[in-house]
């Protein structure tokens, strides 16, 4: 489904400040599946996602999404290929309109249509529905300004608007780690009942080893821009949190001694 072929980013190539952030990496996600990726910071992770995402392009190498080669493609041509939500839970929603405003918006990501009223009966039914699904009253409060709400309840927005067109592929940047405990849990439990009902291919950045143990089909490390470890299924069943910190550890340990020695 979503094919990454050797590729790199190098951002201010030449110049002092010249950064190596992805170095010839290569990732192959099968169609549905929940992929979660972990990394110390600045091991590269974001980039992976903006370079899919078409934020920028790669240095080098090819990226695919359903045989559609995507390397060079500007972003606003993938919207409607991709569903995104960052850390920030302002980012992803316009505080100074509505909810139903907000949800007109994310229905017409991907394609332009017409200017008619965006907001018929049809679609205050579906919105109303998916909202209903949080359990948070919010179905009864579609007019109100996106801005009066909590953290939590805008990310729970956000994840809705960005599964609202069904995006062929979800991308998550620790989505839940501007939450209190409480509100992460419940987000990341709405993550898992989107991403399993829908059967959305998935890509979520976490440094919650717990969240990553609990969603993934599959973990990916990251470190200085390659993948170090690539763990499946079968072997994350027996795996507790504590054993995937000291994976995490011994390839921080390993990323250490290489410095001193270069
Ligand atoms: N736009 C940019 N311009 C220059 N350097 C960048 C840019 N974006 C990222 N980098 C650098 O690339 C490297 C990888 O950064 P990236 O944000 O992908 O890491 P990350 O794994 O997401 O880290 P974190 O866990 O802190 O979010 C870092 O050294 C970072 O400073
Ligand atoms: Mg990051």
């Amino acid at each position: 489904m979503i094919s990454v072929e050797r590729v790199t980013k190098v951002f201010n190539p030449g110049e002092v400040n010249e950064v190596t952030a992805i170095d010839g990496l290569s990732l192959d996600v099968p169609e549905s599946q929940f992929l979660t990726i972990i990394g110390g910071n600045g091991s590269g992770k974001s980039t992976l996602l903006n370079l899919i995402a078409g934020t920028y392009f790669p240095t080098g190498g090819r990226i695919t999404v359903s045989n559609q080669d995507l390397t060079r493609v500007p972003e606003y041509r993938r919207a409607g290929l991709i569903g995104r939500v960052f850390q920030d839970p302002l980012m992803g929603t316009s505080a100074g309109l509505s909810i139903e405003e907000n949800f007109a918006l994310a229905d017409r990501r991907g394609g332009f249509r017409g200017l008619g009223p965006a907001l018929d009966s049809r679609l205050r039914t579906r919105i109303r529905e998916r909202l209903a699904l949080l359990g948070l009253g919010l179905e009864d409060r579609m007019r109100a300004k996106v801005g009066l709400l909590s953290g939590g309840q805008r990310q729970a927005i956000t994840i809705l608007m960005a599964v609202f067109q069904r995006p062929t592929l979800l991308l998550l940047d620790e989505h839940t780690a501007a939450l209190d405990p409480r509100a992460s849990r419940k987000i990341m439990e709405l993550t898992r009942t989107i991403v399993s009902e829908e059967k959305l291919t998935t890509m979520m950045i976490t440094h919650n080893l717990s969240h990553a143990l609990e969603s993934g089909d599959r973990i990916v490390m990251m470190s200085r821009g390659t993948i170090v470890r690539d763990l499946e299924k079968n072997a994350l069943e027996s795996m507790k949190a504590k054993d995937l910190l000291d994976l995490f550890w011994d390839t921080q340990r390993r990323e250490e001694s290489v410095s001193e020695s270069a």
